[in-house]
């Protein structure tokens, strides 16, 4: 299926929401919204920002889904921490198959998490949860990559 379509028309919507700097947190959960209400196997999407007294340390930020137990997280534990550390995108298409994974539902088979750098730094991260298995294609990675980008100028 060729969802590229689809993301362009989001890449604009997501545009026209991150305009100005002010309400970060704001623009942020709707940019979680965008993506959690448009792309069906989007099931929670949510933003981790590295805390800036702990630089270790993830903290979650906006997100659109199930509650989360999951607030902190240390470089290294889990996809998110692998994810910040490794200064990568880590794609799980199956997480059943990962020892490294920190459970938030039952539900979720897949996940997604795409690093946010500013000045070659990651500062946050865009991460996804899906109730279907193996549902992210290279276009999904090639998106999301995108919306780190964009989201990067107001964090
Ligand atoms: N599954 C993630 C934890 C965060 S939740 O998906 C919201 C992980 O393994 O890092």
């Amino acid at each position: 299926m060729d969802r590229s379509g689809s993301f362009a028309s989001l890449v604009k919507k997501i545009s026209a929401t991150l305009k100005g700097v002010e309400n970060r947190d704001g623009k942020l959960k709707a940019v979680c919204g965008l993506l959690k209400d448009n792309v069906p196997y989007y099931n929670w999407v949510g933003f981790y920002v590295v805390d800036e007294k702990r630089p270790n340390e993830l903290v979650l930020g906006p997100f659109e889904g199930e509650h989360t137990e999951h607030t902190r997280i240390p470089f290294g534990r889990g996809i998110c921490g692998q994810a910040a550390q490794l200064e990568r995108t880590f794609l799980v298409q199956d997480i059943s198959k990962e020892k490294n994974y920190l459970s938030c539902s039952t539900n979720v088979k897949s996940e997604i998490v795409v690093p946010i750098f500013k000045n070659k730094k990651v500062i946050g991260e865009l991460d996804i949860d899906s109730h279907v298995l193996s549902p992210f294609t290279e276009q999904d990675e090639a998106f999301l990559k995108k919306v780190s980008e964009m989201v990067s100028r107001i964090i």
